[in-house]
């Protein structure tokens, strides 16, 4: 066994490191305060080919494996992880789903685009009534001739506001339950699509939510993906690769905070040594190591498994669970660590600490994962494969 990274996956790390220093720290506090989308940032994403980070290269991608994509999400989230979400959600939830279910002529005229970094895309699964029991759609796809007829609302969609292209999951037939179910490439300007306000957030304030509705959008058939019925399993698919790109966020956030605290540790002295030197912070930063370097490796295991071609849904799930954990548990351990200046803005850890929160809610709760684990090991699987 290697524990050791490439130095093509060095590379993109470090690719990733010197834009998030460079490009995505400036202005970071004001975006944030601001609810700023930080557009030129991820227009130059896109010419980095981080849009497309793991599409190939046949559709405009990368075509990078998942790990090289969980390093660069990482760096990028250790100084915005709204940046990470943005980058995220289009690669992980929209592009992955179209490249590998897509019909020619669909990765032709919304693929390309997207992993050329020219056109955002976005995940419609949430809606006000189905949240974790994503089956309990109520946004309807009824067929008439050509065209469906997709009519509901969707709620905290992330890049809502700016993406060209929705992947929207749909009930065809509610007979059939989840059996019943849709997903289709709708374009933003169609007619019948409406954007809803920006929501307020917490943190990851700088990526845009919004919640869309539908009324009466006509949609081709051709724009169906995959089998009539097959939208509720590309649904449960998705998110077992979105968690790794979540993941990787969430760690990002934490190792980021535990990197600002262990630095202002060494500089700030209290009772005639740095804090540093004072057991307290001591063993503090000690746990952040420990943890943060445990949550990595399930990270990289879970892009691993999903490298090799192996099943990676019970990896991203336990990945998710523990990095998103870690970096709500540590993010307010960096804070405390500052002490005052913690819960200022300009020492970056609050902002840290409010993003954290939504790793724990978005694309699953904690609990979700709980479930989704607790099934791996009711079938037997006491542990992820070597
Ligand atoms: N892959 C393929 N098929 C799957 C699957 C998977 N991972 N998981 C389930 N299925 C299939 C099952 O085989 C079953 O199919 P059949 O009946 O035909 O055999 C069907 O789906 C139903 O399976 P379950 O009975 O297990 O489904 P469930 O209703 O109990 O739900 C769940 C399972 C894991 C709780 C699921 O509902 C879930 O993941 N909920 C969380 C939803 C979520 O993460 N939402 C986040 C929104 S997106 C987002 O957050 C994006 C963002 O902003 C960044």
């Amino acid at each position: 066994m290697e524990f050791k990274l490439s130095e093509e996956h060095k590379a993109v790390q470090q690719a990733a490191r010197e834009f998030a220093i460079t490009r995505l720290q400036d202005g970071v506090i004001e975006r944030d305060t601001n609810r700023t989308h930080p557009s030129e940032q991820v227009e130059e994403m896109g010419a980095l080919g981080f849009m497309g980070i793991m599409t190939s290269q046949l559709y405009g991608g990368s075509e990078m494996d998942t790990l090289s994509y969980v390093l660069a999400l990482e760096e990028i989230s250790k100084i915005d992880a709204s940046a990470g979400v943005i980058m995220s959600a289009h690669n992980s939830l929209v592009l992955w789903a179209i490249e590998t279910y897509g019909t020619d002529i669909q990765k032709e005229k919304y693929l390309v685009p997207m992993a050329q970094g020219n056109n955002i895309g976005c995940f419609c699964l949430s809606e006000p009534e189905a949240g974790s029991d994503a089956s309990m759609q109520q946004t309807r796809a009824e067929e008439a001739g050509e065209y469906y007829i997709l009519n509901g609302v969707k709620n905290w969609i992330t890049n809502g506001g700016h993406a060209d292209f929705q992947l929207v999951i749909a009930q065809t037939h509610p007979e059939k339950k989840h059996r019943g179910i849709n997903a289709f490439i709708v374009e933003k300007q169609w007619e019948g699509v409406a954007i809803g306000p920006k929501e307020d957030k917490l943190g990851i304030r700088s990526s845009d939510t919004h919640s869309i509705s539908y009324t009466d959008v006509k949609v081709p058939k051709e724009n169906r993906i995959g089998e009539d019925g097959f939208g509720f399993k590309l649904a449960m698919q998705i998110l077992e690769g979105g968690r790794i790109g979540i993941a990787a966020q969430a760690l990002g956030i934490a190792a980021g905070a535990y990197e600002l605290a262990a630095e202002y540790s060494t500089v700030r002295s209290a009772f005639g040594k740095p804090i540093a030197d004072h057991q307290a912070i001591a063993f503090k930063l000690a746990d952040m190591a420990v943890d943060i370097e445990a949550a990595r490796m399930l990270v990289y295991r879970s892009a691993y498994l999903k490298d090799q071609g192996q099943p990676y849904g019970y990896a991203s799930a336990m990945a998710k669970l523990k990095a998103s954990e870690v970096a709500m548990k540590h993010t307010v351990e960096a804070v405390q660590i500052h002490g005052g200046n913690g819960y200022v803005k300009e020492y970056h850890v609050e902002r840290l600490m409010r993003d954290a929160k939504i790793t724990q809610i978005y694309e699953g709760t904690s609990e979700i994962h709980k479930i989704i684990i607790a099934r791996n090991i009711r079938k037997g699987e006491l542990a992820l494969p070597f």
